[in-house]
């Protein structure tokens, strides 16, 4: 099981004790979120804080593209220092394009879908793609609950997967009770924001997720 820490949720005014604080506590990953305030209407950061985030990470970045237009902003997210790079399937006409581009530049692909998408979509795609990430809330901000009908789209996505290496990612109201359910199911990365940022010790949330 994969820890991923979302730092939207750390103190961003210390961003970089806070990133060393969560590496040390046992983050496998770092998981950025990216908001345009179109696809989704918040905005929060871009390329240039994820630049500075990547000089002092320890851990590969998890960059969460919820952007509208995707394409046009992939090369500069892997200039950036993205490991993984994730797009919303909602968010453009081609995503097997687009996922084969971003593994031709030495990056995992991810792709995500919002808890109204259906899990079907992902059939055509399976052989382009190392990570799924499945919204367990609406994107958009953290701290919302988790939409218990997420469990069965896991365990449709396992299905349709099979015996192929590729992540399953659940990000949104992930705590120790519903990462604990999702992990059951077949997810194979947590995503947690106020879980372990919003905690004393991030050791021990990190611990208690794993
Ligand atoms: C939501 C983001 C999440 C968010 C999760 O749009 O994609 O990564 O940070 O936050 P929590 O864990 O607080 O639900
Ligand atoms: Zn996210």
């Amino acid at each position: 099981m994969k820890i991923a820490p979302s730092i939207l949720a750390a103190d961003w005014l210390n961003l970089s004790e806070e990133v060393s604080k969560v590496e040390a506590a046992g983050a496998d990953l770092l998981h950025l979120d990216v908001m345009d305030g179109s696809f989704v209407p918040a905005i929060s950061y871009g390329q240039d804080i994820i630049k500075a985030i990547k000089k002092v990470a320890t851990t590969p970045l998890d960059v969460h593209l919820m952007v509208n237009n995707p394409e046009s902003l992939v090369d500069s997210f892997v200039d950036a220092g993205a490991s993984i790079l994730t797009f919303h399937v909602e968010a453009t006409k081609h995503p097997h394009r687009l996922l084969q581009y971003i593994r031709s530049k030495g990056v995992s692909a991810g792709l995500a879908l919002n808890p109204g998408t259906n899990i079907d979509c992902i059939e055509d795609l399976l052989d382009e793609m190392d990570l799924l990430l499945i919204m367990t809330v609406n994107p958009g901000w953290g701290g919302q609950k988790f939409i218990q009908n997420s469990i069965l789209k896991i365990d449709k996505a396992k299905a349709l997967i099979g015996k192929r290496q590729i992540e399953i990612e659940v990000d949104g109201g992930i705590n120790e009770n519903t990462g604990k359910i999702c992990a059951q199911h077949g997810a194979s990365v947590l995503v947690a924001g106020t879980y372990v940022f919003g905690s004393k010790n991030y050791a021990e949330s990190i611990g208690s997720l794993r």
